[in-house]
């Protein structure tokens, strides 16, 4: 990993992803988690502060060390036991059926192979645990459409991976899950390219 990734990257993602919206957002998703918790693409652990008592520890996995400076200070100041784990989200060493919830926010852009990576989730969640996510994807408008296609190449550059263009929904329903709730909408104060958000709960179908 380069200094960009390692470095420049975790700082630029830790402001970004900080707004009062995101934390809005993340509180309202991880109201839902419960029992133990899989944190797929932990980052700097924006979401620890949100999770509820209902939460008896969680597991993580993000793929850059970079990220460790911001997230193990998170986790020395949060109450609830957290198991960190720098690997690679396509291929996990839990256990079949061993969590509660899998929670995953903005982070699907990211993952190279993330058909691999939902596989993972799907194995790894207990059969009646909940999938909850929050994610940037593909709009609903044609035109904002082909402004993500467009700058899709750049997001990458400058998002390390990260990608505009994927569909969200097709995404997590095409890798064997339903949806308890799915909600599309723009995140206001964001540019539409960014800011069209799919955030929901899924089972396994
Ligand atoms: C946009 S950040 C979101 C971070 C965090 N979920 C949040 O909400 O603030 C995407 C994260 O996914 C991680 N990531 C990308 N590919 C991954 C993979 N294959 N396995 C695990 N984590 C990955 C990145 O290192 C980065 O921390």
């Amino acid at each position: 990993m380069g200094f960009y990734s390692n470095v420049l990257f975790p700082a630029l993602l830790d402001k970004v992803m900080s707004t009062g919206q995101m934390h809005k957002a993340r509180h309202a998703l991880l109201s839902n988690a419960q029992g133990t918790v899989f944190e797929i693409g932990f980052g700097t652990g924006l979401n620890l502060q949100h999770y509820p008592e209902t939460v008896s520890e969680i597991t993580t996995a993000d793929i850059n060390p970079g990220m460790n400076k911001r997230a193990l200070q998170r986790i020395a100041e949060s109450p609830i036991k957290v198991d960190h784990n720098v690997i690679n989200g396509e291929s996990l060493p839990f256990e079949d059926e061993s969590f509660d919830t899998v929670v995953c926010t903005w982070t699907l852009c990211s993952i190279k192979n993330v058909d691999a990576a939902l596989q993972q989730v799907r194995r790894i969640l207990k059969p009646k645990g909940k999938f909850l996510f929050v994610e940037h994807g593909l709009a609903d408008d044609p035109k904002v459409q082909k402004w993500q296609h467009r700058l899709n190449p750049l997001q990458q550059r400058i998002g390390d991976g990260c990608n505009l263009n994927r569909n969200m929904k097709e995404l997590i329903q095409d890798n064997h899950f339903s949806f308890d709730t799915m909600d599309t909408f723009y995140m206001p104060k964001s540019p539409r390219f960014a800011g069209f958000m799919y955030q929901g709960i899924a089972s396994k179908a």
